[in-house]
């Protein structure tokens, strides 16, 4: 998948400006603070609708400034495809293709990304809730009905919660098997689907980690999830071990069981890299479960995703800057960095496009 060009109006720090990328490797430079990040989130917001670092939508829209506008030029194996989204107090609209779409999910699975910058560590430093929101976004790029298993067990879960807070005892018991049956219904596909990505994501990430680490290390990742089998099998233990826990869920007044309380196990040469690995350990773990991600997306979609490495290379040594760099030319790409050295992006053309304070300066050395 390729994103031709990107249009950006009052979004951020652009007041208004306009990205032309090439097939391979687009490198944004730029001193701190010009907007390198801003550009690089705007690509990945409008491939998902999703912001990797905003938590209102306001924030997106530059200050002092009404609303935003987003737009892109795309193109997949079935065709173009133009996004264009306006962010107006804290709402997205979205057409494709000049149609208004009902749902931000909709936008899901028409290009495809993945995004990855220093923040990204989270994903093997922090919470399990950061591990099972990489693989809610990236399932449900990839699957319609695992998005749809997603949203319809987050408004079980909740509902099943609201009840377990009643005062009522009696009510509680009698009500929680009405909602055990569609909760593990929906919990059992989502779980299936996470194990199915975990077993695929495992050898890959292994292969892109060895790739990146020179095969110093070994990783391992295993779903800790400890539900196997079919659909109806896991529905079946997740009912089980429902019941099992109703008198603890009363208690505390939540659920403790089901795919919201998953995590995946993240090992190299056997031990808990959350626990144990070094600070660029962790990074060349997080790096490679991204572009395992990358390669699942290529198996599922018949192509590439567009992949958004911001500020990565100032983590890595050099070595590792360009076996990254080397693997970042299987797609489109766009990078962001403080300079882009030729020892690094040598190997093959790039476009060096270079942002200053929410412009882009036409740079007569790009390559
Ligand atoms: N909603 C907004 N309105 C106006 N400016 C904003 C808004 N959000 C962020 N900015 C500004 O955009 C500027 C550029 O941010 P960005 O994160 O893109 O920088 P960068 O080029 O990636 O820098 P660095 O190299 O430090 O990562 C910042 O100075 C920030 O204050
Ligand atoms: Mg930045």
């Amino acid at each position: 998948m390729l994103i031709r060009s990107l249009r950006l109006k009052n979004f951020r720090n652009y007041a208004e400006e306009t990205f032309e990328f090439v097939d391979g490797l687009n490198v944004l430079a730029g001193a701190n603070a010009q907007g390198k990040t801003n550009a690089a989130e705007a690509v990945f917001l409008l491939c998902t609708g999703y912001s990797p670092r905003a938590t209102k939508d306001h924030q997106l829209v530059m200050r002092g400034r009404e609303g935003a506008a987003l737009s892109c030029r795309a193109e997949s194996r079935y065709g173009e495809i133009s996004i264009e989204m306006e962010i107006c107090a804290d709402k997205k609209n979205v057409k494709i293709n000049g149609t208004p779409i009902l749902r931000i999910g909709e936008l899901l699975g028409n290009v495809n990304s993945v995004f990855f910058n220093p923040n990204e560590l989270k994903l093997v430093k922090e919470s399990p809730e950061d591990r099972r929101r990489f693989m809610n976004i990236s399932l449900s790029q990839m699957s319609r009905t695992y998005l749809h298993a997603l949203n319809r067990y987050n408004k079980i879960l909740q509902q099943r919660n609201n009840l377990l807070k009643e005062k009522d005892r009696a009510i509680v018991l009698d009500t929680l098997p009405v909602w055990d049956a569609e909760f593990a219904r929906y919990a059992a596909k989502i779980i299936l689907m996470r194990n199915e990505f975990l077993k695929t994501l495992g050898p890959l990430a292994e292969e892109a980690h060895a790739c990146l680490s020179g095969g110093k290390e070994t990783l391992k990742i295993a779903s800790e999830s400890g539900y196997y089998g079919g659909e109806e099998e896991i529905a079946y233990a997740v009912k089980e071990d429902l019941k099992t826990a109703y008198e603890k869920d009363i208690r505390l007044g939540f659920t403790t069981v089901g795919p919201h309380r998953d995590d995946m196990k993240l090992l190299l040469d056997g031990e808990d890299v959350r626990i144990y690995g070094s600070q660029g350990q962790q990074r060349t773990v997080a790096l490679s479960l991204k572009l395992a991600e990358t390669e699942i997306f290529r198996a599922r979609a018949g192509e590439y995703p567009v992949l958004v490495l911001d500020d990565v290379l100032s983590e890595l040594d050099k070595v590792r800057q360009r076996r990254l760099i080397g693997r970042a030319e299987r797609m489109q790409t766009v990078i962001t960095c403080t300079s882009a050295d030729k020892r690094v992006f040598g190997g093959a053309p790039f476009k060096k496009m270079t942002v200053a304070a929410g412009k882009l300066k036409k740079d007569p050395s790009s390559d």
